[in-house]
């Protein structure tokens, strides 16, 4: 696994815009998945500002959502969908025919989850995934001891989730169950770019690093992909040793 250790978790975002946009203009129409969250904000901030300077057009791509809060609709603050649209789809101007979202208000989760899989088999699989590593290394929702489902799945989110999630949330909202591509499926892109950045992170950094494929830290099943870069700053880094 690539380890690129930068200064500041500005020159982490400004690492891996640069490498998606690159990634982009060498393969239009790929199926890229972000995940939503705190850590890639700035990462869409930079793509939409080098699609500002003709660096890169980011409506040549496919992007499908790495997963969704069970019953939050995609309107709902919070909801993965509403953070996607409202820091990347929409101000990066990307068409709706070019995004699969999804719907955590479904009838049928199982329907849903067959919906988002079938959309990822028929763009040929993930070519690009930009993941973020949770407080206790999940992985969308791919929560420990999930392990490496191939397709999409429904998981009981962990207490370390359901307490975490409430800095995403205006108002008390209770989360029980997360849809999520699942970890198997996403180490089937054939790019993974995994990142955290601050000092929070710093534990479950090291747990990545130093017990790799541990079922209980997800994040550790990815570490052996054949093309995974980890980009941390230098405070998510501050605790492993090599
Ligand atoms: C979000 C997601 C989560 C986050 C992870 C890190 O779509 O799937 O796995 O990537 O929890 O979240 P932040 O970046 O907020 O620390």
């Amino acid at each position: 696994m690539e380890i690129i250790i930068t200064d500041t978790a500005y020159d982490t975002a400004n690492d891996a815009a640069s490498r998606i946009s690159t990634f982009i203009n060498n393969k239009p129409n790929s199926l890229l998945c972000f995940a939503a969250g705190e850590t890639p904000l700035c990462v869409f901030t930079i793509l939409i500002d080098l699609q500002k300077k003709n660096h890169v057009d980011l409506s040549s791509v496919y992007y499908v959502g790495l997963d969704e809060w069970e019953g939050l609709s995609q309107d709902t603050k919070g909801s993965c969908y509403q953070v996607m649209s409202d820091n990347f789809y929409t101000v990066a101007g990307i068409p709706s025919s070019r995004i699969k979202r999804w719907n955590g208000i479904c009838v049928s989760p199982e329907d849903e989850l067959n919906d988002v899989y079938q959309y990822i088999i028929a763009h040929g699989g993930i070519d690009l995934a930009l993941l973020g590593i949770g407080m206790n290394g999940h992985i969308g929702f791919n929560e420990p001891f999930t392990g490496l489902p191939k397709k999409c799945i429904r998981v009981k989110l962990d207490k370390t989730t359901q307490s975490v999630s409430k800095k995403y949330f205006d108002i008390p909202t209770k989360v029980s169950y997360g849809l999520s591509i699942g970890a198997g499926e996403l180490k089937n892109s054939q790019k993974i770019i995994l990142m955290a950045t601050g000092i929070h992170k710093a534990d479950i950094v090291k747990s990545t690093i130093e017990l790799p494929n541990d079922i209980s830290i997800p994040s550790s099943l990815l570490t052996d992909h054949q093309n995974i870069s980890l980009l941390l700053d230098k405070d998510a880094a501050s605790k492993f040793s090599l």
